[in-house]
């Protein structure tokens, strides 16, 4: 156990925008003795809110064990670490390793919940990712590699769904990506997004379907950070005169709304 009046935040970094950090992280990083970031996902604007005198730490060519006595030694003295992460820290963020050795270290920890590059690719598609009557679903997901995936969660499994599939970590895989999606679930005509280093500013979005992303891909010569995107949701040619939500709709009678036409759907 460590005697100290310090204390370590994860906080979730956004995709890379610096405008898409929250304002409790933004103030976090401003206020923190050491920023630890991870440099290869996050950019250096974002740690540019670091106060004066903090200690600025890319943490790429460091392991976890070089990571965490850097966290352990500074808490020790009673600073304040803000270790960055891309987007949100639930998500791939392999924050699980670090919490097991804050909490046997008896070291205080906080997790600031940060904006997935999954949901700033939503948003330069301009897409919904639940679209009533297509998809309800949204799966999370990443090709096996050399992190092997538990039972009934490779791709094909999970293509059976046919909902819409958010894919990390995976585009130097395409060619599989493509033969797992189609082999169960999509059809080649499904529509794909791949979203390069969304928030950045070489941003890049390319767009097809499951026949013809790889090769589009392999053009564009993108072999990392970067999001496929699978399902209706991300077809550009959605029929914005189809299906609505019930959420807004003005027949809709909620805990908070009469329907105007009065026959109560509820
Ligand atoms: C280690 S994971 C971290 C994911 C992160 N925790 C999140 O919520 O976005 C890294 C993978 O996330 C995706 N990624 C992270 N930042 C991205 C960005 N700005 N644009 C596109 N994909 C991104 C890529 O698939 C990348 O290989």
């Amino acid at each position: 156990m460590i005697d100290t009046q310090g204390k370590v935040y994860i906080v979730g970094g956004g995709p890379g925008d610096p405008e898409l950090l929250t304002l409790k992280a933004k103030r976090i990083i401003e206020s923190a003795d050491v920023v630890i970031f991870a440099d290869s996902l996050v950019p250096p604007q974002i740690v540019e809110f670091a106060k004066d005198g903090a200690q600025v730490i890319g943490s790429s060519e460091l392991n976890l064990d070089q990571i965490m006595e850097l966290e352990l030694n500074a808490v020790k003295e009673g600073k304040v670490v803000a270790r960055i992460q891309s987007g949100d820290p639930s998500i791939y963020g392999a924050i699980l390793e670090q919490m097991r050795i804050l909490d046997d270290a008896g070291v205080e920890f906080e997790i600031i919940p940060g904006v997935s590059a999954a949901f700033a690719a939503a948003a330069v598609l301009k897409s919904e990712f639940t679209v009533p009557e297509k998809s309800q679903t949204v799966i999370m997901t990443r090709m096996e590699g050399r992190v092997a995936m538990p039972e009934g969660e490779q791709l094909k499994d999970l293509a059976a769904h046919g909902c819409t599939m958010v894919i990390f970590l995976s585009i130097t895989r395409m060619t599989k990506v493509v033969r797992e999606l189609t082999s169960s679930g999509y059809t080649e005509d499904t529509p794909v997004a791949v979203v390069y280093r969304v928030g950045w500013s070489d941003e890049l979005i390319i767009r097809g379907t499951l026949k013809d992303i790889a090769a589009k891909v392999r053009a564009a010569k993108i072999t990392l950070q970067a999001l496929i995107i699978v399902g209706d949701a991300v077809d550009p040619g959605l029929d914005r005169g189809g299906a609505v939500s019930h959420l807004y709709s003005a027949d809709y009678t909620h805990r908070y709304r009469k329907a105007v036409s009065g026959n109560g759907k509820s």
